[in-house]
């Protein structure tokens, strides 16, 4: 398990029109600019204390969470059932190199956050193309992120929508040599072709390719 030490969640955070709204503009609107949330299923890997489902799942057919820390997974399950939205989402104890799910599975599938924490992302990548469906999207977010800025930096942003680059280096938990070389990785991978990448936001959406059978990659 790693060590990463995440402020807890407060049910009824998902209510405040702050966070909708950060999480409707970030999240939702540039999923939206490319694929489609309704009716989709959607993987969540690495969903920590399942924020991104309780702020996002009701604009989508089903959420799934996909959580290698037991702790992580405890706290979203507990604050599913405060907001008894308990058959909506489903949280999975797996690790983003091997999940339990049978391939063409879903039609989106997410890291918020996440990937930088892999070893491996190519394995990773590998295991999300096979449980992506054809044509599906990958979302890959790794801002730093707002929630640990800390409440004035956060208010101050989601208030007059400045962002000042500054905050990149000094409250990024990402180090960014990490966030360079798994950029290096995004670039080169060839299970996926790439939609959009938004530099200053650290967003990037890719399609699943679809390749021949004897086709070596
Ligand atoms: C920074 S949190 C992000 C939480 C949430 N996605 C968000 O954006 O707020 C990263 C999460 O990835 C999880 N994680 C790290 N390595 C993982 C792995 N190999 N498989 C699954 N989850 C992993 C961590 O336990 C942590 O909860």
């Amino acid at each position: 398990m790693n060590k990463y030490n995440f402020i807890h969640f407060k049910v009824g955070k998902e209510r405040d029109p702050k966070f909708v709204k950060f999480y409707k503009d970030y999240y939702v609107d540039y999923i939206e600019k490319h694929g489609k949330l309704r009716g989709a299923h959607v993987l969540d890997i690495g969903s920590g204390d399942g924020r991104l489902a309780f702020f996002l799942h009701k604009y989508v057919e089903k959420w799934y969470g996909l959580e290698s820390s037991k702790m992580m997974l405890k706290r979203a399950r507990k604050n599913r059932t405060e907001l008894n939205i308990e058959n909506k989402i489903r949280f999975h104890e797996s690790d983003m190199h091997k999940t339990p799910f049978s391939k063409d599975k879903f039609d989106i599938i997410i890291y918020s956050n996440s990937l930088h924490f892999s070893e491996n992302p190519k394995r990773a990548f590998q295991e999300a193309y096979r449980i992506l469906k054809d044509g599906g999207l990958l979302f890959v977010f790794e801002h730093p992120s707002y929630l640990r800025w800390g409440s004035n930096t956060l208010n101050k942003t989601l208030e007059d929508g400045s962002e000042n680059p500054d905050f990149n280096e000094k409250f990024c938990n990402v180090k960014l040599g990490k966030l360079a070389s798994l950029e290096k990785y995004l670039n080169n991978q060839k299970l996926f072709t790439k939609l959009n990448r938004e530099g200053y936001h650290n967003r990037w959406v890719f399609r699943k390719a679809v390749f021949s059978l004897n086709e070596d990659f």
